[in-house]
This record gives structure tokens, C-alpha cells and sequence, in this order.
């Protein structure tokens, strides 16, 4: 059940720790309650991230060769980075996401997203369906992240494919002859990445004049390209996808008696696009009744912690503003916390604003799906039509 089924079981009845087997054997340490999950990711002495980002299914030696012919070297930087050179890496990138740069791109962002949502409303006033994750949120936050960080110089979806296959090769359960072409596709971009590494200004430049390694500066790179742009085009799906449904919340928006940033946490607590992180313990200790080992594999249930009753009033209840609603740990907690959050929550206002309105009187025609995987959720599409 670990890859199976996240959506089904999040609200059904589990232990506030327990043990899981995964599907190559490894087991993992699930916990659910809001206050453990908390104290993991905010305990680095105790629980270090180093597991962040292992390949849940090993790659086979193939697949290493293939990444090895593109001189493939992930070396710690950001979210799996427990020495001392996280701190500084971190706010060099912390300076590029600064909250008044990111504010700063919210008129252009509105922008953008106005004209699409014309074109999409006369789509479906047309009759035809539309795609909101094709056509709307797939390559928004991607747009935006170049706007604000120096990247290759690349087409949009050679960056996606790079993104998605990274997030499968690294979090989903695959086979060989899959996790030879994902290392194919991870392979190629790194080394687009790694000749960027060298020359690139804004962010790249600023991690080599602090004295950071080519390899360092392709880590860094390598994770907010991933990290800054999938999880949050993957957000904004789920998050129109569970408006569709919500008509009385739509209405409050609409009336200005539901304020946007409040659908947004709501949003983050009960859709977050990463459902899962990961930590590994540095010492024997417990987490609520459960022994834990020194070495054990923790993987912390975000989407889970959102909803727990000690937490939030009404925890499956879409409720904009309800008490808890801003308490999820979406961007997870403590010293890694995402450094991107008010770039997402500012993406995610602005579609909510321009977008939602596109839901009334729709019909769905094809909710997102979401493949098997650790961490991620990946909806592929998201299809409405007018009825
Ligand atoms: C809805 C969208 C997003 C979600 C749900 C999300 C969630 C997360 C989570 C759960 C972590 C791990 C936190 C921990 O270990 O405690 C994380 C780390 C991180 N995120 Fe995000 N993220 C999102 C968007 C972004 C964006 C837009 C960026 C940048 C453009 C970004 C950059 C990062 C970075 C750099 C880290 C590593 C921070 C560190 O280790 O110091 N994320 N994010």
C-alpha cells in the first residue's frame, strides 16, 4: 500500500506510527499524527533528511551506467543536504525567492493567466472540453521560475519531461527497462545542466562566486527545477480539480466572502501535491508509542497530518478559513522547510482569482490521474467541458 492508493487511505482509519514494507522489502517507519510528523522534520539532531531524495527503487547498475556516460553526480545541496553548507546554499536561493521578487511577478503572472483563461472560456463556451492542466497549469510555474532564476536555455517541455522523469526514477516503483530510459532522460538534461553550470549567471553565478563546485551549482540547479516548478503546476491541477467540486466554495469566491489565500492553504492542507517526505533516524529514539532504531527510514504522511482531528475542526471538509486550515505541513517544517512557498501560494492566488470562475457549469470529463509514487502525485490531465 505504500504506492497504492494514497488518496483512498488518507482519510480511512491507521496508527499514529507504523511499520511498512515496501515493494522491494525495505520497511519504513509511516507516521500520520500532525504533532510527530512536526517534531520529525523540525528534530534535525535526531532525524536527518540524507534519505530525502534515495531512489525508493534501487537502480540497477544498467541504469547507473547510463547516468555515469552523462557524468551524473547529485551531490547533496538542498532538501537531503545535512552539513554545513546548507545553510548558505540555501539562502542564495532563499535571496532568488525572496518574497518582494515574488511579488514582484504577480501583475505579469495575472496577466498571463487572463489571457489563458479567455481562451479557454471561449473554448468552452464552444462546446469543447478543455484541458486546465494542458492548458493552464502545466507550464505556469515553470515560466515564472525563469523569470526569477537564470535558467538553461531550454524548450518548456524538455524541462517537464526532465522534471517527471526525475520524479518517477527516484520516487515511483519502476522496472528496469523504464528506469533505463527515465536515467536516458534524467541523464541528458543533467548534462544541459552541467554546461549551464559552468557559464550561467544569476543563481549559478552567485553559488560559484561563493566558492561552490560545478557539481554543487548542477545540485542546486537540478533540485529547484524539479522542486520549484512540478510540485506547484501539480498543486494548482488538484486544486482546480477539487474546486470543480466545491460549488459553495466557488460561490464564496465569487462574493468575495471567501477570501483567495484562505481556498489556498485549504487547498495545500487537503491537495498537497507532495503527500509524503522522507527522514532517517541518527540515533535510537521513539515517535509517540514506536521504537524507532538508529538508521530507520521515516517517511513523514503530510497529506495525512493535514488531516488530523487534534489539528483541524472539520479535517475532510473543504472549509476556507477553518480553524487549523493554515497548520498543514505541506512545505514541511524546521530547517528545510520549502523556500518556495510564497511563490507557490502566490502562483496558486493567482489561478484560483482568474481561474475558478472557468468551473461553473462545467462537468468532468476526466479527472486527474495520478500514477503509483512515494512522494508525488502527477496528475496527467484534467479535463472539463460546459454542460
Ligand atoms: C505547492 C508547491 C510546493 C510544495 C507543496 C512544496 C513542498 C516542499 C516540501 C514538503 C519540502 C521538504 C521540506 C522539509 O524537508 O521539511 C520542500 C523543500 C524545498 N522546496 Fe518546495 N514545495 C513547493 C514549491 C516549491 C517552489 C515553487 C520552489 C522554488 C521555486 C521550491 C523549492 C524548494 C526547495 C529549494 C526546497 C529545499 C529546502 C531546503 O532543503 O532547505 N518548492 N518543498
Amino acid at each position: 500500500m505504500l504506492f497504492r492508493g494514497w488518496g483512498e487511505s488518507v482519510d480511512g482509519p491507521w496508527p499514529d506510527a507504523a511499520t511498512v514494507v515496501d515493494h522491494v522489502g525495505v520497511p519504513h517507519l509511516v507516521v500520520t499524527r500532525h504533532a510527530l510528523v512536526r517534531r520529525l522534520l523540525t528534530d534535525p539532531e535526531t532525524f536527518r533528511p540524507d534519505n530525502a531524495l534515495d531512489a525508493v527503487t534501487p537502480i540497477p547498475v544498467a541504469a547507473l551506467r547510463v547516468l555515469a556516460g552523462h557524468r551524473f553526480r547529485l551531490p547533496p545541496t538542498l532538501a537531503n543536504n545535512a552539513s554545513a553548507s546548507h545553510p548558505e546554499i540555501r539562502a542564495i536561493v532563499a535571496e532568488a525567492l525572496h518574497p518582494d521578487r515574488v511579488a514582484a511577478q504577480q501583475p505579469w503572472l495575472t496577466g498571463l493567466v487572463r489571457e489563458r483563461v479567455t481562451r479557454l472560456a471561449a473554448a468552452l463556451a464552444a462546446g469543447e472540453p478543455v484541458d486546465l492542466y494542458a492548458g493552464l497549469a502545466a507550464d505556469l510555474p515553470l515560466l515564472v521560475l525563469a523569470r526569477l532564476v537564470e535558467l538553461p536555455d531550454a524548450p518548456v517541455g524538455a524541462v517537464k519531461d526532465f522534471a517527471r522523469a526525475a520524479l518517477e526514477l527516484f520516487w515511483a516503483p519502476v522496472d528496469e527497462t523504464r528506469q533505463l530510459a527515465l536515467a536516458a532522460e534524467v541523464g541528458r538534461f543533467h548534462t544541459v545542466l552541467r554546461a549551464f553550470a559552468t557559464t550561467g549567471g544569476g543563481l549559478a553565478a552567485r553559488l560559484r562566486a561563493a566558492g561552490h563546485s560545478p557539481d554543487v551549482v548542477v545540485g542546486a540547479l537540478f533540485f529547484l527545477l524539479v522542486a520549484g516548478q512540478e510540485t506547484t503546476s501539480q498543486f494548482l491541477t488538484l486544486l482546480l480539480h477539487r474546486l470543480a467540486g466545491e460549488p459553495a466554495v466557488r460561490a464564496g469566491l465569487r462574493a468575495g466572502d471567501i477570501p483567495v489565500a484562505d481556498v489556498v492553504e485549504e487547498g495545500l492542507r487537503l491537495e498537497p501535491p507532495i503527500v509524503t517526505w522522507r527522514r532517517v533516524a541518527t540515533v535510537d529514539t521513539t515517535l509517540g508509542d514506536a521504537e524507532v532504531p538508529a538508521g530507520t527510514s521515516i517517511v513523514a504522511w503530510l497529506a495525512r497530518a493535514g488531516r488530523d482531528p487534534a489539528v483541524v475542526a472539520a479535517p475532510g471538509e473543504f472549509r476556507p478559513g477553518q480553524r487549523g486550515s493554515r497548520r498543514h505541513l505541506a512545505f514541511g517544517a524546521g530547517p528545510h522547510r520549502c523556500v518556495g512557498a510564497q511563490l507557490a501560494r502566490m502562483e496558486a492566488a493567482v489561478v484560483v482569482a482568474e481561474a475558478a470562475p472557468l468551473l461553473d457549469g462545467v462537468t468532468v470529463v476526466r479527472p486527474p490521474w495520478c500514477p503509483d509514487n512515494l512522494t508525488f502525485r502527477m496528475p496527467d490531465a484534467f479535463v472539463v467541458r460546459r454542460t
